[in-house]
């Protein structure tokens, strides 16, 4: 049988799983009922393995030859959104959903772990399967990249099932594919004064204001057109009645970008303006900048790898172009780490198709058999072409 004959074969195993998980999601961190489903399913294959940064779960398969250690990473945790789907395995846990796929991801890897076991002797090297927690959060992979036993990673392989993307087809392309995510939180410090006599005070919400239309302009007039950068202020508060002025406002937002270059100079440039434009209003601005994720940023060897894995097992015409994305990915820390490739699998459910995120968000499950053969296919094929 051919590896995506066997994924076929697993279909019900694989759908069970997936809809085992989206009953029961689990929020970032606290993956404890996912972690025991994949230790219960490894302990079934024979494939050893160890829990690890709290609710995340490494297991390795040991080929018959030698070869590099080769990464395949799946996210496990859920959404803090309520299920709008009306279907036998909607979440039964209020307020959570699994509403960006991360379930299929972890019945992807444990099918892919299946075939790679009946295989072992064929493989080359070390296969890592990685179980990452809290990728919702952008903390999972920053934590799983510290374990000495991930230390040796050779290559690394990731994928998601994707919306934009018909079942069946696949986007695996070099270079950046998903943005920097980092926050901002800013406290803008004025003085209060009585509402009807604003000039004996400073008002921090009227410097805020300004400072958020200053920012703005950080993207519009100090990046390079043709890079792209987004600031987004997401919250504002400040003051705590109509007739007093606020001596306090805070900002908080998020900025994407792709390039390291571009990141350092908006960092850098959104502190002098947010800092500037707050003093010309007579406030103090306290700027506080956390980098969560860099870039996920495909590196050509192991896009070659992916690629020629997808046109094996799908055909040459199930490769589609999909545009890079400003969403963020903590996959990107795997790839700072070792070389890789981030890959998406088309998952659109043709007669309701919602966005990641929707608490209509669904799949086509035929995204499971081929996440799961294309992970296996990374598997056996990137021992063998490392070398
Ligand atoms: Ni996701």
């Amino acid at each position: 049988m051919t590896i995506l004959e066997e994924a076929r074969a697993l279909r019900a195993y694989l759908t069970g799983l997936r809809r085992d998980l989206h009953r029961h999601p689990e929020l970032s961190w606290q993956e404890t009922r996912t972690q025991a489903l994949i230790c219960r399913e490894l302990d079934g294959l024979g494939i050893p393995y160890e829990k690890a940064c709290g609710t995340g779960v490494l297991a390795e398969l040991h080929g018959a030859g030698d070869g590099p250690a080769v990464g395949l990473r799946a996210d496990m945790d859920a959404l803090p959104i309520a299920e709008q789907n009306d279907c036998a395995y909607r979440s039964e846990t209020p307020g959570v959903m699994h509403a960006c796929g991360h379930d299929c991801h972890v019945a992807m890897l444990l099918g892919a772990a299946r075939i790679l076991k009946a295989r072992e002797a064929e493989l080359r090297g070390t296969v890592k399967l990685i179980f990452q927690p809290a990728e919702e959060v952008i903390e999972g992979a920053r934590a799983m990249c510290t374990l000495p036993q991930l230390a040796d990673l050779d290559r690394v392989f990731g994928a998601h099932v994707w919306i934009d993307l018909p079942a069946g087809r696949l986007s695996v392309e070099e270079g950046p594919r998903m943005a920097s995510a980092d926050n901002i939180e800013l406290t803008i410090r004025g003085r209060s004064a009585h509402g009807a006599r604003p000039h004996e005070g400073v008002d921090a919400i009227a410097a805020a204001c300004a400072v958020v239309g200053a920012l703005q302009t950080v993207v519009s007039r100090r990046v390079d057109p043709l890079d792209a950068a987004v600031v987004t202020i997401g919250a504002i508060q400040g003051g705590t009645s109509p007739n007093v002025i606020a001596d306090e406002a805070r900002l908080s937002g998020t900025v994407r970008s792709f390039r390291p270059e571009v990141r350092d100079a908006v960092e850098k440039q959104l502190e002098t303006v947010a800092c500037t434009t707050a003093a010309a209003y007579g406030a103090a601005c306290e700027f506080k900048y956390r980098r969560c994720t860099p870039a996920t940023v495909n590196e050509p060897v192991s896009t070659a790898i992916a690629r020629r894995a997808a046109v094996r097992l799908f055909g040459r015409d199930a490769l589609l172009h999909l545009e890079k994305t400003t969403g963020g990915e903590d996959f990107a820390w795997f790839l700072e780490r070792a070389p890789g490739c981030y890959l998406f699998i088309g998952a659109r459910n043709e007669g309701k198709c919602y966005p990641h995120h929707h608490g209509c968000f669904d799949i086509d499950e035929e995204a499971l058999v081929n996440g799961a053969a294309m992970l296996a296919q990374l598997g056996l094929d990137a021992g063998k072409e490392s070398e």
